[in-house]
Order: structure tokens, then sequence, then C-alpha cells
């Protein structure tokens, strides 16, 4: 195994049509108009010298080593920044040029320290290799010029170094922040000589706008911007090519190694879903998976008030086995079920339904899918026919306008969010309905057109006043409607959203967005060329969340705005195998595929391949496994990968209803909160530690490559085989290709996907088989996937979760892009810098009347319960709403969350809880009982821990 090294074209590729036919030291090249000499050159294997070069950026042209002569023009134009000509001929090397590029590198050299054999960049330094290219064996200037400003080194981030001593001002890092990244926090301070990269205003990096991206050091030639690990582990020598493992965006990584340590993760640029880019999380927060808190032997106890004790992992699984036969054998076969995870593979989560369906013999299967992204499957296969976004990545850049409801996608989805802010900065128009004043409503050379601050809760009301204003100013798209919509329940639709009281001026009061500003919006939307929707759990976890995922396909197809690039619906989806774990069957209701457990073809296929009969009935959500546990009638649960007291609603009932139960099975990488009350603890693997696939917001699978061998012995798909086997319904695969094939052989829309496949192109996005056997990047082109659209009346219900004077501030929550989810992971690395405490937000005015100052400790308080945390006065909330995020259990936010849950899914009713906030002296009493209950909990596991 080698490393991987992608070739640098130098410049970005062209997109024109138009072929352009050129020589190049006499030979015949053809390319694309508007590519550069550069990049045709390395498209023929020429690699013409280059410094301020690379292709993830534009040309710059300032280092002046990239030379070339074109016959009948005079001089020596760079290459980086001259566009082919049909019928140019090139010349890359001349005695001249050659004479050129040394003067040039002795330049460069004579200033740049010579400690070569003890820089961390040593092999993996363009420098280096320039100097090695152009013949450079003196330098006439000597070796003593001056050096650039040189206040030593920023180490302030975590993750990488500057050390500006070692800079050549090339650029690259300062283009590569706003091109790609768009951040826009590098600048290049000083003239002349004097110059030097500046963070924000002359600050060290901890200090600036860096959001950490670590597009800057993947950009950087030399070693002045470079990652720590490299600094500590010396350069990689082999890579391998996978997924990370954090949100739903799916970036392609290459894990760059030295034996089998991990020295660091490179975005890779053939990574469909991030082309190149990366994201603090996935680039540096890695560190989760050596922490000292990973529980790498599996443990058991008989009351979850004793101590933990570690077992072999035939005591565990023969011992989790006779526990779950025992309880169904004492209270019938559905008292038992299982938790799949958003964060394992496709395989996995397949498996794990499948022991539940075919080896429990019920249909009590749930997911962490349900608390977030349910509506978006109910909403969606309703009106389209499909439970999934109907988009790729690329398409955003063809939008014209981009709406954006309830999704925060520079903290939630950044790099998607690069890419958008692009095409924003390119001139698409922006419009923003959330509650909050996220990023993208201001941002460097970014600017919504419409921000649309509704009250949390009215998301429908809004949406249709949005349809309103489109269907009686005459702003629809009837062609598309007639052709691709059911034209009779249209018209039903239409005749409701026009009547009067959907208008704008009349839903002003309920939602709070001024009635001017929905007209704007609406009409920006319906006319303004390609409308593209984007969305995210502010519109999902409500308790009209379905009704909103209908309302905005709905608007979709009233604008003609669905079937083609640039358009479509497409909810950010969270976690990083949320959709592949919703294909996999993890609802109660649905097989693999969406496909009803009430489907006697399908259940019939199932059972023969299975060999087991299946249950026909839906089984129990997750909220209704509580209750049965509290009822008696449910006694044992196996959960792989969730920590369901930290995630779900309404903690101090999840707690009673864990407590409830007789044996609680928690497979996970470190004690989660959830892991207090089990009664077996089974190690989990990383992403690192396996082999399998995980599918993104684009419906893009895409493989998750083993890097090292799991420290706990076993991947996580082994463990449920180890378990099914000894609950007596036997599996055997090899490896996770092995279910792979099972899944394509059970599931249409995966018929044609296989690891071969998989390997040969990349990845693929299904529907893929014999109709797509490349996958389908837009889905919905020419008809719907139902047949014809449906509208859905979309009558606004006010949430049941009402302010008033005890509670008169609305509780909305989000995350921060440092965290992720409960923080499991990410609060064991070094994002902790960033993040260390959950903090409310709170609007100047709302916090002068409660006598509450920045930093001051809080009390959150709502019906169900109180938590107490420290206070962030901004006016990126409006007065009346407060806003937190969840990502710290000494918080526990969801210890005041309510039980209301969306109609259709059961989603929670997250992002609405009436609340008020008063100042406290710190934590809670409740929270400091719980920090030394979470003491007590790991106390018991450290010995055992330390043993090993
Ligand atoms: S890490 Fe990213 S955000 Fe920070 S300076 Fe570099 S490119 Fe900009
Ligand atoms: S820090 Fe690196 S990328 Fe930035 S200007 Fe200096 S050498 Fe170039
Ligand atoms: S955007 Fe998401 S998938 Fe990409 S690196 Fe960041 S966390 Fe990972
Ligand atoms: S690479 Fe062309 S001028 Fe620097």
């Amino acid at each position: 195994m080698s490393l991987i090294q992608e070739i640098d074209y130098g410049t970005p590729e062209s997109k024109s049509e138009k072929l352009v036919t050129l020589t190049i030291d006499g030979a015949p090249v053809t390319v694309p108009e508007g590519t550069s000499v550069m990049r045709a050159a390395m498209e023929m294997g020429t690699q013409i010298p280059k410094l301020c070069a690379t292709d993830m950026v534009e040309s710059f042209g300032s280092c002046r080593l990239c030379l070339i002569e074109i016959e009948g023009r005079n001089g020596t134009p760079a290459s980086c920044t001259t566009p082919v000509a049909d019928g140019m001929v090139v010349k890359t090397q001349t005695d001249r040029l050659k004479r050129l590029r040394k003067g040039v590198m002795e330049l460069y050299i004579s200033e740049h320290p010579l400690d070569c054999l003890t820089c961390s960049a040593n092999g993996d330094c363009e420098l280096q290799d320039m100097a090695g290219a152009v013949g450079l064996r003196d330098v006439r200037y000597g070796y003593d010029g001056a050096r650039h400003p040189n206040p030593g080194i920023d180490a302030s981030n975590p993750y990488f170094t500057y050390e500006p001593s070692k800079c050549i001002v090339c650029s690259r890092c300062v283009r590569a922040c706003e091109e790609v990244q768009g951040t826009f926090a590098l600048t290049i301070a000083g003239r002349g000589f004097g110059s030097v990269v500046s963070p924000s205003m002359e600050q060290p990096f901890i200090d600036s706008e860096c959001v950490s991206c670590g597009a800057c050091v993947q950009a950087c030639p030399t070693a002045t911007l470079n990652e720590k690990s490299v600094i500590d582990i010396g350069t990689p020598e082999h890579s391998v090519v996978t997924t990370c493992a954090y949100c739903g965006v799916g970036c392609t990584f290459k894990a760059e190694m030295r034996g089998d340590e991990l020295v660091r993760m490179i975005p890779y640029k053939d990574g469909k879903a991030n082309r190149g880019h990366s994201c603090i999380k996935g680039r540096f927060a890695y560190g989760y998976a050596h922490h000292s808190d990973r529980i790498t032997k599996p443990m058991i106890r008989e009351k979850i008030t004793d101590p933990w004790r570690e077992v072999s992992w035939e005591e565990a699984i023969q011992h989790t086995a006779s526990e779950f036969k025992r309880i169904q054998a004492k209270y019938g076969k559905d008292s038992v079920g299982g938790i799949t995870s958003s964060r394992c593979t496709n395989e996995e989560t397949f498996l794990v339904q499948k022991l539940i369906r075919a080896g429990f013999g019920n249909n009590n299967v749930d997911t962490c899918a349900r608390v977030c992204h349910s509506p978006t499957g109910y909403g969606l296969k309703t009106t389209y026919g499909t439970s999934a976004g109907t988009q790729d990545f690329d398409s955003v850049e063809q939008s014209d306008v981009i709406l954006i409801i309830g999704a925060n996608p520079t903290d939630g989805h950044p790099v998607f969010a690069s890419r958008m802010k692009k095409r924003l900065r390119d001139g698409a128009k922006l419009i923003i309905a959330d509650p909050r004043r996220i990023d993208l409503v201001r941002t460097p050379h970014i600017e919504a057109d419409y921000h649309l601050p509704l009250k949390p809760g009215t998301n429908v009301a809004l949406v249709t006043a949005l349809a309103h204003v489109i269907v009686t100013e005459g702003l629809a798209d009837e062609q598309f409607v007639r052709e691709r919509c059911d034209w009779d329940e249209f018209q039903d639709w239409a005749a409701f959203v026009a009547d009067p009281r959907h208008s704008p001026e009349a839903t002003e009061k309920a939602t709070g967005v001024p009635a001017e500003l929905v007209r704007g919006a609406a009409r920006l939307y319906a006319t303004g060329g390609n409308g593209a929707i984007y969305y995210g759990l502010g519109v999902t976890e409500h308790s009209q969340g379905s009704t909103t995922v209908m309302a905005i396909a709905n608007l979709a197809m009233l604008t003609g705005n669905i079937g083609r690039e640039g358009v479509g619906v497409n909810p950010l989806r969270g976690q990083n195998n949320v959709q592949g774990s919703c294909d996999m069957g993890s609802f109660p209701h649905e097989m693999p595929g969406y496909r009803h457990v009430s489907e006697t073809a399908t259940m019939e296929m199932f059972e023969q391949f299975w060999g087991r009969p299946l249950d026909s009935e839906p089984g129990l959500r997750i909220p209704n496994m509580i209750d049965a546990a509290l009822d008696g009638s449910f006694k044992g649960i196996y959960i792989q990968g969730e920590d369901i007291l930290q995630s779900d609603p309404n903690t101090q009932h999840m707690a009673a209803g864990l407590a409830a139960m007789e044996c609680v099975v928690v497979q996970d990488l470190f004690l989660v909160e959830t892991a207090n009350y089990a009664h077996v603890f089974l190690p989990g693997s990383t992403f690192l530690e396996k082999n399998g696939t995980f599918t993104n917001a684009e419906r893009r699978i895409q493989r998750v490559r083993k890097v090292m061998a799991p420290i706990n012995g076993y991947e996580d798909w082994e463990i449920t085989q180890l378990l099914s086997n000894a609950l007596g319904y036997p599996m055997h695969y090899d490896n996770p290709s092995q279910i792979m094939d099972e899944i394509a052989r059970l599931t249409p829309t995966f018929a044609g996907v296989s690891y071969e496949k998989l390997d040969e192109l990349g990845s693929v996005q299904w529907p893929c088989n014999e109709a797509a056997p490349e996958g389908t990047p837009v889905m919905h082109i020419g008809g719907f996937v139902r047949g014809k659209g449906k509208f859905v009346i979309t009558e606004y219900v006010a949430t049941d979760e009402k302010t008033g004077p005890r509670f008169p501030l609305l509780l909305t929550t989000g995350r921060i892009l440092t965290q992720y989810n409960v923080g499991a992971q990410t609060r064991r690395t070094a994002n902790v810098v960033w993040h260390e405490e959950d903090r409310l937000e709170i609007h100047p005015h709302d916090a002068e009347n409660r006598g509450v100052r920045d930093g001051d400790w809080v009390k959150l308080q709502s019906r169900t319960g109180e938590t107490s945390l420290r206070a962030l006065i901004t006016e990126r909330v409006a007065p009346g709403v407060v806003y937190t995020t969840f990502h710290h259990p000494s918080t526990q936010v969801n210890v005041v969350t309510t039980e209301f849950s969306d109609w259709a899914t059961n989603c929670p009713e997250y992002k609405v809880t009436a609340v008020q906030v008063m100042p406290s002296n710190g934590p809670s009493e409740w929270q400091e009982e719980y920090e030394e209950l979470s003491k007590a909990a790991r106390r018991i596991a450290e010995p055992l821990v330390a043993a090993e």
C-alpha cells in the first residue's frame, strides 16, 4: 500500500464544452476552452514547475516559476494565468526558461531557512521539489538573505502551526480560505519583502475568524502551515480512502498513515460530496478513536447499581443471548427490541434490523433518525414517492435562488455550506427562514436578500403564506403542474392556500414575519430562475414537522422547481449515515427500501431469504418502547451506537423507562449516558476500524475502509453476528461486502450496488439498478417516483406548547461547528477548546429584563424540567427567543424539552419549548448529583480499563 498522491493540475478544471487544440513541446493536446496552459500540459503528463498555483484555487501568477514560451508572442508568460488557444504552440523547456526559473528559485532559497533535514515537511515540500525540478545547484546570492518577519511560531490552533519564517508569500492559503472555505480569515499584511500572512487583524489563529477547516494547511506548499500531527509523528507513507463519520455531507478523505498510526486526514479531491474540502471535524477531530475513555473489553453487571465486571467476548455474548431468551420466554416475543445507529454502516444497521425482525421475531426496531428526519421520510414519500432529497450537492452550482429553512449549514453541514457560499458569491440570491440570525444572514461577501425571522413553531404558516403569494399573484408554473402533478388535487390545494387567512398579512401575527418580507421572498423564489430549497431540523423537529416537509414539497412543485439540476428539495441530514439507517429498514413499520411490513409480496421475499416467519404488524417506536417498559411489558433492548438518554426528549422519562428494563445492552465506544442504565456493555469500533458503507444526504453510497485493526477485537457487524448466532438465528458473513450483496438482492433501489462498483466508480447515488446502473444524481426527472406529484393541504395548527406568564420565552436548540450531536466523540478531542460548555443565547432586552449579564449562570425552566447553564447575550436571537446547543451531558437540555412530537412520525418537538430564564448561582442540584453519579459510573469502570 502506498501513499495516494493526487495529481495537482495547477489550475481548476474548465467546465466549457468547447474544445481547443494546441501543441505543447511538439505534441498536440485537446482541452476545454478556458483551460490554462499549465493544466493542459499536466493533462498530457508535463509538469511545468510552479509554486503559487494549485488546482483547488484560481491562478494568481505571482511566483513567476511557471514561465513558458509561445510561438509568435513576445516574452515568457506565466502558464498558470495563460489560457489555451486554438493552434497555440507552446514550449515549456528552453534554455531561456531554465535560466529564468533557476533565477527565481535562487531568490526564494536565498531567504528561506535551510533546515530541511529537521523540517517537518522534509520530503513533502513543494519548494524542495521545485529546487530539484529546475536543477538548482547553487545560489549566487548566498544563503544568508534577510528573512521574512519572524514573530515566532503560532501554535495557538490545537491542530496546526504557522511558522512565518518559512513562508514564500505564494498566497495559496489566502485564496484557499476565500475561494474554497469562504471564510476570508487570512490576508497578506505588510508590503514587498515585509509582507506576511496574517489571520484576521494580525491575531493568533485561535483568536481569529479561522474555523480550522484546514484548507490553507492543505494548500501550503511549504511547512509554514503544517499539521501538528505531522510534526509529532512524521510524514505519512501510505493512505486509504474512506468516508468521514461525522455529518451527512459525507466527505471523502485519505487517511494518511505511518505503519498503523493515523498521521492525518486529507480531504480527497475525487470525493464527489466534498471535492477536496473538509471541516474541522472530519479533518482534525478523530482523536477520540484512541481516547483513554474508550472501553475495549465487554462488561456485564446484574443490576445497574453494581460495579461493572469485565468479561470475555464469549461470556458477554452468551450472557446477552440467554437474557434475551429468558425475557422472551417469560414476557413474550414482543418484550424485546433494538435501536440501530445512524453512525454505524449500512451493513451494520441492516444486520441489527435483521436480527430483530428474524432473530427476535418482532418489528421493535427504531433509530435515532426518529428524532431528526423521520418527517422528511414521511413528507417526501407522500408527495413525491421517495423518502430522500432530490439533488446531488453539485446541483447547487446551477441554482439561482437558494431558500434555506430551519438549517444552519455553516455549523451543521460546513463543507456543503462552503460550496453554497461560493455559488452565492457568484451571484445566486439567498432567502433564509430561521428564528436566529444564522451566519449566512450576513457573512463575508454574502448577505441574504431576505431573512424571515419566524417565531419557532410557525413554519407551516410561513411556507403556506409563501405559496399564497405565488398562487394569488399568478406566479405558479402551471404548465409544470398540469404535466407532472395531480391537477384535481392541485386545484383543491390552490383554493386552500389562496384563502385570505393564509395571506402574509393574515399570518404575520402568528409568524412574526413582516408581510412585505414574505411577499418579496415568495416573488424571488418563484421568478428568480432555478430555485433550490435546503432545510434541516428546524423544519422536522416540530409537532407539524411532516406537514412542513409537505408544504415545502408543494412549493417546489408549484414553481416547477423539481426534476432538474439547480432546483429541488434537499434535507440536510444530520448524522453521517442517517439516510442509510432509514434506507436499511430501521423503522418499525418499514423493511429495507421503505416497504411497509404489511406488503405481502415483500414480506414473503424476506421470509424466504431469511428463512424465518416475519411479523406483518409494525413494532414499537422508541417512545413506545419506553412507555411499554414503564408499563412492564417491554424488558430488553439492544442499542447499537446511540445515546438515547441524551439525544431523546424528556430525559427523566427516558431514564425511568431504561431503569425499568431487565436487560439493557449498549454497544458503543464509550460509557455514554445511556450506559449508566445498561446491564451489558459491548465495546464498539470506530469508522477507522471497519469496512462498510455510509449513505450521505445526497443518497450517495460511499465506502468506509478499515485503516487499522479494531482495538476491541471486532467490527460492529461482527458483534451483531455473534449475538445472532448465540440467539439461535445463524448468520455467516465473512465480510460486509456479502451483507451489501444481500441488501442489493432484497432492495430494488440498491439492486445495482456492490463493493466492486463502488470501488470502480468511487460512489453511487441510489436508486442504482438496471434502469440506472451508475446511480441517480437528480431524482424525479420527467416524472415523480409515485407517478403524479401530490399536493397536500397543509393546515397550520399551532403547537400545544404555548408561552404564557410563567414561561414567556421560546427555547429552540441547534448545534455548533466544532461539536457534533451529543458530543461523545468531539468532546473527546481538542475541539473542546472552542466549545467547552453549552451556553444559552439570549437577546439583550430579555437579559436586561431579568438582570442577567453575559457569562452569568441562569436557570432555564420549562413545564417539564429545569437545568442551569451560562448566558451568552447576543442579537443573533430575536427578543422572546432563547437558544442553546445540546452537546454536553452536564447541561442535558433535553430535561426541559417536552414530549410533544410530530403527528405523523413521533419526531420530538425539540425546536419549541416555552421556558423562563432567571439568574442562578451555578449548576442545578440535579446537575451536581448527576455529575457525581456519572463520576461514580466511571470510577467503577476505570480500574477495569486501566488493568488492560
Ligand atoms: S483553517 Fe480554514 S478557515 Fe482557517 S485560515 Fe485556514 S482556510 Fe481559513
Ligand atoms: S503560508 Fe504557505 S500557502 Fe500561505 S503564503 Fe505562506 S507559503 Fe504560501
Ligand atoms: S462537513 Fe461533515 S462529512 Fe465533511 S468533514 Fe465536516 S463533519 Fe465530516
Ligand atoms: S505557478 Fe504560475 S506564477 Fe506561480
